[in-house]
């Protein structure tokens, strides 16, 4: 359903390898699940070589995809995206939020907090900082 291609947005991408409907559960983001306290000098490190790996579970865990991740690493966030993420107890689901036609890149928004480091490319104009 999914392959890993170059991507217009940022390095590697993402891409629909056939039509995926609304609602579609894709791929799951895998990584090392590490409590919140561990994950932030990963995140400090993996920030200064300009990398964002770790998505936050909950409260105190996190998924370091740096770390036994799979394919969904490399899906790039959009401020227009065409999909969206729901945690299910201990599994980060990337879902399809509207009918994707093939050979078009997944995205989802990041929702990154704090002071963003990363100048968003999701299109021309795009000033928002990641
Ligand atoms: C989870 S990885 C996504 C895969 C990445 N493109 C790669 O080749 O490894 C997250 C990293 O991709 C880049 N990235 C993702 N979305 C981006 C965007 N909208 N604008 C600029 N960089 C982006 C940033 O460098 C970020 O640290
Ligand atoms: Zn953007």
């Amino acid at each position: 359903m999914i392959e890993r291609r170059k991507s217009r947005i940022e390095g590697w991408g993402v891409f629909a390898t056939q039509p995926i409907n609304k609602n579609k559960r894709i791929v799951t983001y895998d990584g090392e699940k590490i409590p919140n306290k561990v994950s932030l000098d990963r995140e400090d490190r993996y920030l200064k070589k300009g990398h964002i790996w770790c998505f936050k579970l909950n409260r105190l865990y996190v998924r370091d995809a740096a770390v036994g991740g799979n394919i969904a690493r490399y899906v790039n966030h959009s401020c227009t995206p065409n999909c969206y993420t729901m945690v299910k107890g201990d599994t980060i689901w990337i879902i399809a939020a509207r009918n994707i036609r093939k050979g078009e890149e997944l995205t989802y928004d990041y929702s990154t907090d704090g002071p963003g480091h990363i100048r968003c490319q999701c299109s021309p104009g795009c000033t928002v900082m990641l």
